[in-house]
């Protein structure tokens, strides 16, 4: 019988009471949106209140300050919860027996110790920018067969603005961008970028760090929200142009010219509360999403015309192999101005909720394509078997 690990990171449970403070507004309850799930929640974060003002470029109200804070404090954001690696082990387990080996720091005497026949990898890893390459780097060194992308393409993708480099490089367009790792260069960004500008750190992922306030209109803006996260995530800071248009994300599935995209999601900006600007960041994904009152913000598949799903379509696949990507991934994309197609972002390890009430893009899309959860797990675990030379057989339906 073939044997499956699968290597993942748990999410802790939350300690005691909630840490999460007060969202400004006699109404407001407290909460602990740090501690939700990978992907947005609706999916058990605390019921926290949505600020509803438009934190204009001056006088924002005072709880954008207090959610940047959260977003900032936000540490284990990327990881799974028992419920998501309880869902992958079931699906897996109609191909073999599964191996539970959680990526702590005995994991490569375990994964030694245990040598499975190949690893499912959704472990997003911790500390550094290197954090999700340290299980398939450790699976490489012990000649373990694992899934997805290798070492060098998910450090490439924790790196916007390599990511962007190499995007650049083959011609799939990204927004014009600039690198700051102190806040002297903060001057010299225009005029060679235009406002406004969109701020991000440069190595995280599940929205950790972008909030409202990295919408910058002016350089005021810009020089306090690049001195906030310099010194809140203690790593450069991505500067880009904003992009004004609609906004999609992309699941891809295959290898090669085989690698296909999944029904696309779009997002629905109108579901945010009033005045809110269209992005999908910290307060969409952990604030404004609740159990009690989904968000709903994604359409899938995206209600648009042939023509621009084609070219969405085109971009995402020429940015998953330019990228080096494997098996599966998400591409983030976001129309200019001119109604282009840009990619903000690629991600080789993507969420995958598995409660088809949770806003899980990669699920949804699958789900569209009239693919269970099940069969989507799967689907990745027979692409990564199938190009490494390792015959799976069903042992279960
Ligand atoms: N250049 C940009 N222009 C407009 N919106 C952006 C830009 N970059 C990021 N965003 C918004 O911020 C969100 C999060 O950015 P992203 O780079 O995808 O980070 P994460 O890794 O946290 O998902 C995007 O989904 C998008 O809504
Ligand atoms: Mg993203």
């Amino acid at each position: 019988m073939t044997r499956i690990g699968v290597a993942f990171n748990l999410k802790p449970e939350p300690l005691g009471a909630p840490v999460g403070a007060t969202l400004g507004g006699a109404d407001n309850e407290t909460a602990d949106p740090i501690h939700g799930d990978e992907e947005p929640p609706s999916n058990g974060a605390g019921p926290v209140r949505a600020p509803r003002q438009r934190p204009a470029t001056t006088g924002r109200p005072d709880n954008t300050v207090l959610l940047q804070e959260l977003a900032a404090d936000d540490e284990y954001a990327e990881w799974d919860t028992a419920e998501t690696i309880d869902a992958v082990v079931r699906a897996l387990s109609a191909y073999g027996t599964v191996i539970r080996l959680e990526a702590t720091p005995d994991f490569p005497e375990r994964l030694r110790a245990e040598r499975p026949d190949i690893v499912f990898n959704m472990a997003e890893g911790s500390g550094g920018k290197n954090r999700e390459a340290h299980v398939p780097a450790i699976c490489e060194f012990f000649d373990v067969p694992y899934t997805g992308s290798d070492p060098l393409t998910l450090s490439l993708c924790l790196d916007k603005s390599r990511t962007k480099e190499v995007l650049s490089h083959y011609g799939v367009a990204t927004p014009c961008f600039a690198v700051l790792e102190s806040l002297d260069a903060v001057d010299l960004l225009s005029p060679a970028l235009r406002y406004p500008l969109f701020v991000k750190p440069i190595h995280e992922g599940s929205s950790k760090g972008i909030t409202e306030r990295n919408l910058c209109q002016t350089p005021a803006d810009l020089a306090a929200q690049v001195e906030f996260l310099l010194d809140s995530y203690a790593q450069p800071v991505l500067v880009e142009e904003y992009l004004p248009g609609a906004e999609f994300t992309c699941a891809v599935l295959g290898n090669g010219s085989d690698a296909a995209v999944l029904p696309i999601v779009a997002m629905d900006f109108d579901a945010l509360p009033d005045g809110a600007i269209p992005v999908y960041g910290f307060e969409a994904k952990w604030v404004w999403d609740r159990p009690d009152a989904p968000l709903r913000i994604f359409e899938c598949p995206a209600a648009i015309p042939d023509s621009l799903r084609r070219t969405i379509e085109s971009t995402t696949l020429r940015a998953y192999q330019a990228l080096g990507c494997r098996d599966w991934s998400r591409v983030d994309v976001r129309l200019d101005a001119a109604g282009v197609p840009n990619v903000i972002e690629v991600n080789p390890l993507p969420g995958i909720l598995p409660n088809p009430a949770d806003n899980s893009c990669f699920p949804k899309a699958a789900r569209a394509a009239g693919m269970s959860y099940e069969t989507l797990i799967q689907s990745c675990l027979a692409l990564a078997a199938d190009r490494q030379g390792l015959r799976l057989r069903r042992v279960r339906t």
